[in-house]
C-alpha cells in the first residue's frame, strides 16, 4: 500500500502538493529558457495587438468573451479581421500557459527566492487580468483610454516578465544597489519618471490620432497634432539627461555606464523612429515598430533600474 497522503489532504497543502507534482528545487537552464519564452511572448503581445490596431481589425471579433453571440471562434466570413482579433485573443492561452508555468517553476524555492516568487504571481494576475480589460477594450467599442490603458498594462506585463530574466541571474551577482551611489539612485528615479511621462503621454497622442482600431471607434478629443509635440519634448530631455548620465559613468568608471549607453542607443533610435512616423503621415508598420520598441525600451529602464536601487533582492543578496 502507498504510503503518500490522500489526495484531498495534499491538495489542501500547496507543499504538499507541490512535492507530489514533483516541482522543481532548484533554477536549472529550463527555467531560463522559459522565463526567456515568457519575456518574447509578452513582447509578441504587444507586437500582435498593435497589428489588431493597425490594420483597423479592433472589432474584427464584435463582442466578448465569444468571438460573435453564436461562435467561439472566429468563422471564415469574417474575413482577415476576425483572424487578426482572435489571434491576439489566443496569444493570451500562451503568456498565461507561460507564466503559470513559472509561478510553478519556482513555487518551491519561494522562501528563498521570494523575489522571483512575486514577480511570477505577478505576471500571471496581470495576464488574467489583462484578458478581462481586453474584453472591455471591445465591449466598450475600443474606447480610446481603454485601449490606452489595455496597452500601458501589456507594457508593465514585459517589464515584470524582464525583471524576471535579470533577477534569475541575480544570485551569482553582487548586490548592485547596495552600492549605488545616492547621486546615480536619483539620476535613475528621473530617468525612470521621464520615461513614464514620455510614455503616458505617447498613449495619449495614440488615443487622439487617426488609427483607433476600428472606423467606428470614437477619439479622446485631444488635439493629436499638439500632443504630438507635448509627447516629443519630455523624450527629447530624456536622451540628453541618459547620455548626460552615460558620460558621468563613464568618466568615474562605473561599470554602469554601459547600460546607460544602451538606454541611449535605445531612446535614440525611438526617437527617430518617431520624428519619421510623424513627419510621414504615421504609416502602420513604423507606428508597430514604436510601439514595440517603447516596451523593449521600458524594459531596460526597468532592469536598470531596479537594480541600482536594490529592490527585489534575493535572501542571500540581503544577508
Ligand atoms: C524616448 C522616446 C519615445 C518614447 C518612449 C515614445 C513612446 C511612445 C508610445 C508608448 C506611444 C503610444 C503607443 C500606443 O499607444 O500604441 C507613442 C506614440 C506616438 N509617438 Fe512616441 N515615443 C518617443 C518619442 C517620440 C518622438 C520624438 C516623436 C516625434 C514627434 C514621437 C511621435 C509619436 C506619435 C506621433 C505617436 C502616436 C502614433 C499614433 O497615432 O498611432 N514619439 N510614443
Amino acid at each position: 500500500m502507498s504510503n503518500r497522503p490522500p489526495l484531498a489532504t495534499t491538495v489542501k497543502n500547496p507543499a504538499s502538493l507541490a512535492r507530489r507534482l514533483r516541482l522543481p528545487t532548484r533554477l536549472d537552464r529550463k527555467v531560463t529558457v522559459l522565463a526567456w519564452c515568457s519575456f518574447v511572448a509578452q513582447v509578441l503581445v504587444i507586437a500582435t495587438g498593435g497589428a489588431v490596431r493597425l490594420t483597423s481589425s479592433g472589432l474584427g471579433c464584435p463582442t466578448w468573451p465569444l468571438c460573435t453571440p453564436e461562435s467561439l471562434v472566429n468563422t471564415p466570413e469574417m474575413g482577415i479581421h476576425g483572424l487578426i482579433e482572435f489571434g491576439n485573443r489566443t496569444l493570451t492561452g500562451l503568456v498565461g500557459g507561460l507564466a503559470l508555468a513559472l509561478l510553478l517553476c519556482v513555487f518551491q524555492l519561494r522562501a528563498q527566492r521570494k523575489d522571483l516568487y512575486i514577480l511570477a504571481s505577478s505576471v500571471l494576475v496581470g495576464v488574467m487580468a489583462q484578458a478581462l480589460v481586453g474584453g472591455i477594450t471591445v465591449l466598450t467599442g475600443l474606447n480610446p483610454f481603454i485601449v490606452g490603458f489595455h496597452y500601458l498594462a501589456s507594457l508593465t506585463l514585459v517589464c515584470l516578465s524582464a525583471l524576471f530574466v535579470d533577477r534569475l541571474g541575480a544570485g551569482a551577482r553582487t548586490p548592485a544597489g547596495l552600492a549605488s551611489p545616492r547621486w546615480l539612485k536619483n539620476s535613475l528615479w528621473a530617468t525612470a519618471s521621464l520615461t513614464a511621462v514620455t510614455v503616458v503621454l505617447g498613449v495619449l497622442t495614440t488615443g487622439a490620432g487617426p488609427h483607433s482600431g476600428d472606423a467606428a471607434a470614437g477619439r479622446n478629443g485631444f488635439n493629436a497634432v499638439i500632443l504630438q509635440h507635448v509627447h516629443a519634448w519630455p523624450s527629447y530631455l530624456l536622451i540628453v539627461m541618459t547620455l548626460l548620465l552615460a558620460l558621468v559613468l563613464h568618466s568615474k568608471k562605473h561599470e554602469s555606464w554601459k547600460w546607460a549607453a544602451l538606454l541611449v542607443a535605445i531612446q535614440a533610435m525611438q526617437a527617430a523612429l518617431g520624428i519619421f512616423q510623424a513627419r510621414n503621415g504615421l504609416p502602420e508598420l513604423a507606428v508597430g515598430f514604436h510601439m514595440v520598441l517603447a516596451s523593449l525600451l521600458a524594459a531596460t529602464t526597468a532592469v536598470i533600474f531596479v537594480r541600482t536601487q536594490g529592490y527585489l533582492m534575493s535572501q542571500s543578496q540581503q544577508a
